[in-house]
């Protein structure tokens, strides 16, 4: 192991403040946050987004260098993420990146149509710095999911002495597969296209890639660890993944408390803490204010955050909403995604007004203001990695009602008799995937708001529960230094 600080590049297709669509984006930011403070050089590479080259002061570090002959030279930018903690790297390639908008996709939703180079591109140049090939030179290149999938890759099949691989899956579900005609265009070894190789079912696979050829893979919980070695999850890659197990690792993501946490957070209409939850009250009665919703002293308000995809468990839900409505409770939804989820809560709400409010887009500030108003926070994921929300629920004293998968089934215990006595109940889980099973969970979760004793026991045992990066930051260190020894 080097006595000096491990160097590591973590390379990422989105960072939190700068660009972002998901949880890999707070993850980019806070976990370098976290391994600096444990001494680690890791520095960030990213593409080099319109809207990323405007919010940073940059230095040119690496000029007009041929990544692929058939694309233009690119350049290589240094700056550091405004947190003033982590350098960063962006690749200046305004053919691929300078398009406004999604990194994957157009306004449509359509995704680039060449985003096999894009992502092809970020790979690439994220294994000439594991070759040593410019200034920084560091021991580890950390990949986190398909975009950064090829690195490993080109990697393994350089000539000269280069640096160890991760392969962090943040979703297993995107894999980044396209057609065999890229191998070339991508400069891949046409070697590497086999069932011992990048090859999935004839196309190519960059998720497959970066977990076939990495040294390590880790997942973002030990649940979703074991849940992606079995068909039902895995997307198709379980064999491979059974296969590697003892390489594989869950690490579960923690949350940055310098962003979401109750008692500083800027976006809130009024701060709170455990000892001060009238303050939450005041939030959720802002928060219908500014939502159009009903005043209500006893309706509980249900608050959901969510990209509107398969995932995130809308068709268990949206059959319910009207039940769970007449039941006496109101819903803030905050989405974007699947154009027929989308047309389908804005229908709901127009049948419901005063009861249902549904924001379709992205924002930031409403939420954040809708994790602080809400009572619950409702997360039924088919599957689910790790999960970001349900933890900044938790910090909030917004009690999830959660499926038991990945990491919900890792981060929120049951609030079953014994553990509310235990004073170790966080939330509501069920188990099936049907929406019955979400209903009668619903339900559990609506007759415990009523008693006021059981509900401020579980608000006060999820705000004081450490969901920190600290621990797994050291794991993800003490990864590093296995590798580098
Ligand atoms: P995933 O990465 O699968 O989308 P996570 O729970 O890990 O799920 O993280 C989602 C992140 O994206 C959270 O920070 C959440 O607040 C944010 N988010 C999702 N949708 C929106 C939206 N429409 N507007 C603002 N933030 C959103
Ligand atoms: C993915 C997963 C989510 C996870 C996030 C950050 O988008 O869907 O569960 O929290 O990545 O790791």
């Amino acid at each position: 192991m080097s006595i000096l600080k491990p160097r590591i590049l973590f390379v990422t297709s989105e960072v939190y403040p700068l660009i972002k669509t998901g949880g890999l984006a707070d993850v980019s930011c806070a976990l370098p946050n976290a391994l600096q403070q444990l001494d680690v050089d890791i520095r960030i590479l990213l593409p080099g987004y319109p809207s990323v080259l405007k919010a940073l002061p940059l230095v040119e570090v690496h000029q007009q260098i041929t990544v692929f002959p058939h694309l233009e030279p690119i350049n290589i930018l240094a700056s550091v993420m405004p947190s003033g903690k982590t350098p960063i790297y962006l690749i200046d390639c305004p053919a691929l990146y300078q398009r406004e908008g999604n990194p994957y996709q157009d306004q449509h939703g359509k995704d680039w149509p060449d985003n096999a180079l894009r992502f092809g591109l970020l790979s690439k140049v994220a294994a000439l710095f594991g070759q040593g090939q410019f200034l920084f030179k560091p021991e580890i290149i950390h990949c986190n999911d398909w975009q950064s999938g090829l690195a490993p890759t080109y990697l393994h099949y350089a000539k000269q002495p280069h640096a160890h691989t991760i392969a962090s899956i943040h979703n297993i579900a995107y894999q980044g597969i396209f057609t065999p005609d890229i191998m070339p265009l991508l400069q891949l070894p046409p070697e590497s296209f086999g069932i011992h190789g990048l090859e999935y079912y004839g196309s190519v696979s960059f998720l497959k890639a970066s977990l076939f050829y990495a040294d390590r893979i880790t997942t973002v919980s030990p649940t979703y660890a074991k849940d992606i070695q079995t068909p039902a999850y895995s997307y198709g890659l379980h064999g491979l993944l059974a296969e590697r197990y003892h390489d594989l690792s869950g690490i579960l993501n923690g949350i940055d408390t310098d962003i979401w946490n109750p008692t500083t957070d800027k976006y809130i209409f009024t701060q709170y803490d455990t000892n001060n939850l009238a303050g939450k009250a005041e939030n959720t009665k802002q928060l219908r204010q500014k939502l159009g919703l009903e005043p209500s002293h006893y309706k509980p308000l249900l608050g959901m955050i969510s990209r509107l995809t398969y995932q995130k468990g809308l068709d268990l839900l949206i059959p319910i909403i009207p039940e769970i409505v007449n039941k006496g409770a109101q819903l803030a939804i905050l989405g974007s995604g699947d154009k027929e989820l989308e047309t389908e809560l804005q229908k709901l709400a127009k049948m419901m007004p005063g009861q249902i409010s549904i924001t379709l887009g992205y924002d930031e500030a409403l939420a954040h203001q809708i994790e602080a108003g809400a009572d619950i926070f409702l997360m039924p994921s088919l599957f689910e990695p790790c999960g970001l929300n349900q933890m900044y629920s938790m910090h909030y004293g917004t009690i999830p009602i959660v499926r038991r998968t990945g990491g919900l089934a890792d981060t929120v215990t049951d609030a079953t008799s014994e553990n509310i006595n235990q004073q170790t109940a966080t939330g509501f889980v069920f188990e099936q995937e049907d929406s019955r099973h979400l209903l009668q969970c619903v339900e559990r979760a609506m007759t415990a708001f009523r008693d006021k004793t059981t509900w401020q026991k579980l608000q006060r045992t999820g705000m004081i529960k450490d969901f920190s990066w600290r621990g797994s930051a050291q794991q993800y260190l003490d990864l590093y230094q296995q590798l580098i020894k």
